[in-house]
């Protein structure tokens, strides 16, 4: 138990965010879960999970491929096909049923994928330069397949890809969605100098380097507008076999990204980082922190991040993930459930939708 949080707290102000109000600072952050159907279609367990959440000022939802050539693990959604729009619109109405308001992450994953996860195909990425590592397939853990460099000429059709899923997601009745330029996916490897070796106009200088993010964010925001379209980044983590010397990449990004006035930016990084403030300067709209694996989220510390300007609102992950009623718990000082990581990733119900709300838990 901790004391309840003060009615004034920052943490609990509502906010209006491109589009959207909100109503508090606290927002779920996307959780990949693995418990899609087969072939990428969001289910009725998806709906009740996020459902129990709407608690969060915003929820981002999972990353979804926005092609079955960017999917990375087995049983992450789509949001490419007909079938995908009819799952996210359950979503989306469950969502709404309790006033709440969710985006979904749109996640290429580029090399991090194998070909038994992505339809087959070789991974695609901006140079064939292979993750180290292993991922989770239905074969079990293998080695990441080696990925096939984008040509110059593919570009423009990733570029659609994530326009027309952007369409779709808004279509289903979603709020928006959030571009994952973030823990080493595909607009990540574009960004990072270690894994970026290409000689055309996207690779090279930091400009060069931020292209393909810049296109990908003006295409999405003129499909369903600015105010409904997020970005997270994660500059210099090294998840996913990134690596980065070059960070004043994302200065470039982020004064290019400005200009374009989308609804928010979501920044993973330890709050001391001198990159936050740096981008914080660049961003003139919602500026969202994620402090990232190696901290804890902690109620006190988030809400003094925001007493203190360093961000406007907060991205909560594994808390939420065990805590349906996070905020509500936050509110009242209540004790948390522990997350069980042993059940992060696929499954069903069990460590999914069954952890216990306030009213339901046996000492509440
Ligand atoms: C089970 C799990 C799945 C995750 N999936 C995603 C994802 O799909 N997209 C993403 O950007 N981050 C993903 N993350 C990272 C979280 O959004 C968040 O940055 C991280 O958990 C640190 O925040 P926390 O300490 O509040 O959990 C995932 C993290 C966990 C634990």
């Amino acid at each position: 138990m901790s004391t309840p949080l003060s009615a004034d707290s920052p943490l609990l102000e509502p906010e209006t965010v491109g589009d959207w109000s909100l109503r508090n600072r606290v927002w779920m952050a996307p959780l990949t879960r693995n418990r899609a159907d087969a072939d990428g279609t969001p289910n009725e367990l998806q709906a009740t999970y996020y459902a129990q959440r709407t608690g969060a000022g915003m929820i981002v939802a999972e990353g979804s491929q926005p092609s079955a050539a960017g999917q990375a693990y087995p049983n992450t959604p789509g949001v490419y096909a007909d079938s995908h729009r009819a799952g996210w619109a359950r979503i989306a109405d469950a969502v709404h049923g309790n006033d709440g308001k969710i985006v979904v992450q749109l996640m290429h994953a580029g090399r991090i994928s194998h070909t038994d996860n992505n339809g087959g195909v070789a991974p695609v990425a901006p140079s064939a330069v292979r993750a180290a590592g292993q991922i989770f397939t239905a074969a079990g853990l293998q080695d990441h397949s080696e990925p096939r460099a984008l040509e110059t000429g593919e570009l423009p059709g990733i570029v659609t890809e994530y326009a027309d899923a952007a369409r779709l997601a808004v279509d289903a009745g979603l709020d928006g969605v959030e571009l994952h330029a973030a823990n080493g996916y595909l607009l990540h490897q574009f960004l990072a100098d270690g894994v970026n070796h290409r000689t055309d106009g996207y690779g090279g200088s930091p400009e060069n380097r931020a292209r393909l993010v810049v296109e990908v964010a003006q295409a999405t925001a003129a499909a369903i507008g600015a105010g409904r379209t997020g970005i997270r980044i994660s500059p210099g983590h090294p998840f996913n076999d990134i690596s980065e010397d070059d960070l004043s990449v994302y200065e470039s990004l982020v004064a290019q990204l400005a200009e374009l006035d989308l609804a928010y930016l979501h920044v993973i990084a330890e709050p001391t980082d001198p990159i936050v403030g740096k981008l914080r300067a660049l961003w003139p709209n919602t500026f969202v922190l994620n402090t990232g694996f190696g901290l804890e989220s902690d109620r006190d510390a988030l809400e003094r991040l925001v007493a203190d300007g360093v961000a406007d609102a907060v991205a909560v992950g594994r808390p939420f993930l065990a805590n349906p009623d996070l905020v509500a718990r936050w509110e009242q000082g209540a004790e948390l459930n522990d997350p069980r990581q042993e059940l992060f990733y696929g499954g069903g119900a069990e460590g999914y939708t069954d952890y216990p709300a306030l009213d339901t838990a046996p000492d509440a």
